[in-house]
């Protein structure tokens, strides 16, 4: 194992994409509705795919509906039909059914069927749309990894409603980090069948999309002494490699030299030294009108609050206080793979916040890259001191847009839950971002600055103080220091994640426990929408 190499990551899904279902496939996946709906509206986002060949057939019955490839044939599919309603299947949305193939020769069908099939829920055919469908995937492919997973190969028409969000939704699901322990898990390869013009494109949109956020998911769930700056730079720069991005990893002497005051402030009580790594994707034929877009992330591989301490409860959680910095640097990576026509940058600061002899300390006064000054009140205040630094780097080069993320406040989680991400800046990419957020998945929400924060933040000794007095507004509170490196003029979005960014609680639909991968897909999804303008 290299050093830049993760040193384990979760079982996923091996996709691909085929005409029709591979004589290897021991099971088939096939989507199900309640009955009672009108036939799906479906995707215009579909693309090419004619009208005509859109809906597929569907058997109808008491309570469900089963809508399935012509290649079926109208007798197995009543046959079908007829066993998933005998074992009480509502078609509910996220509901998994199997039920065992008619065999051959059994019905008109002739081909070999695999054994088994399994029917998963949509809810109703009128209210189905991409997340859905991608929940419902996610649920099912959930059910499919395992030690010992039943199935080697499994496909599926689930992308008939939708090939990309069926592909994101199913490889997410199958997603599961065992890490460390003795016995792994595997999830079963799956084609998606799927054969109409303009299918591929869809498909591999999906897997990239799925990859980039299974991508930060690794990175997240890696352990703080398996995961610190160094070895995450090297990570980075060995990714960007590989996908034709430039990478340029500024060491602890280079920060020093160059006056990144706030990442060397929070990076100086850990024994593993801090790192800023700068990514950059540029479409080979640059146009006069292609975009930039440049990200920053928090990576702070290990938040113990420094000297500021923070509880020993659910601490061990802080290993994901880096999520953000993943998530920009792996939307880079899928800007490149998907070859769109924006130039997007990571700009993403990573250190360790640890107590000892040399941290900072409250009270401490520090200069930002670029000057400004900044009073250390909170050393668990460190995401914002390190952000200030990478804002301010990352404007230098002129970017259209400017968009952040982190896991910066817990005052995000009380203000909007586990779920749904804080969204703050300038009004319109603020909400635009929280719309796309929630168009895509990852739920988002926009959020204001407040006046009486920009009085709460002046310092008496220096420009800001990176915490104010009172608790009320945390989030916003944080908005409003980071703005403070932003240039007048700019767009500029901050996404707090510090909730959705990782599971606690149970999986459900294409969610895990632990790492999520938000908000990779919003940015990638950003990336898309400038590149199509
Ligand atoms: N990394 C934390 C925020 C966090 C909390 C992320 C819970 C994920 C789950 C951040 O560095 C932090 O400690 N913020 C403090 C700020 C406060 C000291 C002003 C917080 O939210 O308590
Ligand atoms: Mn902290
Ligand atoms: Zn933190």
């Amino acid at each position: 194992m290299s050093d830049s190499a993760l040193p384990a990551t979760g079982a996923v899904a091996a996709p691909r994409q085929g005409k029709k279902v591979p004589k290897k496939a021991e099971a088939l996946v096939l989507p199900l509705f309640r009955a009672g709906g009108e036939a799906p509206a479906d995707a215009e986002a579909d693309g090419d795919r004619e009208e005509a060949e859109k809906a597929p057939v569907a058997a109808a019955g008491e309570t469900v509906e089963l809508p399935a490839p012509e290649f079926l044939g109208a007798e197995t599919l009543e046959a079908l039909l007829a066993r998933i309603e005998a074992v009480g299947a509502t078609g509910e949305a996220g509901e998994v059914t199997r039920v065992a193939a008619p065999a051959e020769g059994e019905t008109g069908y002739d081909a070999a069927l695999p054994a088994a099939v399994i029917a998963v829920g949509l809810g109703a055919a009128d209210e189905l749309d991409d997340e859905v469908l991608r929940r419902a995937a996610g649920t099912v492919a959930r059910t499919l990894t395992a030690a010992e997973p039943e199935f080697s190969a499994v496909a599926t028409t689930l992308g008939d409603f939708g090939l990309r969000a069926a592909v994101e939704g199913w490889l997410l699901g199958s997603y599961r980090y065992t890490g460390f322990k003795a016995a792994g898990a595997k999830a079963p390869g799956v084609t998606f069948v799927a054969d109409w013009k303009g299918a591929k494109k869809e498909f591999v949109a999906g897997q990239v999309t799925a990859e980039s956020a299974v991508l930060v998911r690794d990175l997240v769930n890696t352990p703080a002494n398996r995961l610190y700056p160094a070895v995450y730079a090297d990570i980075l720069a060995a990714t960007a490699e590989e996908y034709g991005v430039k990478a340029e990893v500024l060491d602890a002497k280079a920060l020093r030299k160059q006056g990144f005051g706030g990442v060397l402030a929070v990076g100086q009580g850990s024994a593993r030294e801090p790192r800023v790594v700068e990514l950059r994707w540029k479409p080979k034929k640059k146009k006069k009108s292609t975009p930039k877009l440049a990200l920053v992330g928090k990576g702070i591989t290990f938040d113990t609050g420094g000297i500021s301490l923070k509880p020993a409860k659910t601490m061990e959680n802080m290993i994901s206080d880096m999520g953000g910095s993943a998530a920009a640097a792996a939307a880079v990576f899928a800007a490149a793979r998907l070859n769109l026509d924006v130039e997007v940058t990571a700009t993403v600061a990573l250190a360790e916040n640890m107590p000892s002899g040399s941290a900072t300390r409250p009270g401490d006064v520090i200069t930002h890259y670029g000057g400004i000054t900044s009073e250390i009140i909170n050393t668990d205040a460190e995401g914002r001191v390190v952000l200030a630094d990478a804002i301010a780097r990352a404007a230098e080069g002129e970017p259209d847009y400017l968009v952040e993320t982190s896991t910066l406040t817990g005052a995000q989680i009380v203000a909007l839950g586990n779920r749904t991400a804080g969204v703050m800046g300038t009004e319109e990419l603020r909400d635009r971002v929280a719309a796309l957020g929630r168009e895509i998945g990852e739920n988002a929400w926009a959020m204001p600055l407040l006046e009486e924060h920009e009085e709460a933040v002046v310092s008496p000794v220096a420009d800001i103080r990176n915490s104010p007095n009172s608790r009320d507004g945390g989030m916003l509170y944080a908005a409003m220091y980071l703005s403070r490196f932003v240039p007048e003029g700019l767009e500029w979005a901050h996404v707090d994640v510090a909730g959705p960014s990782y599971n606690t609680g149970a999986p459900h639909g294409y969610t895990p426990k632990r790492a999520t991968g938000t908000p990779v897909r919003t940015f990638i999804a950003l990336a898309e929408e400038l590149a199509a303008r």
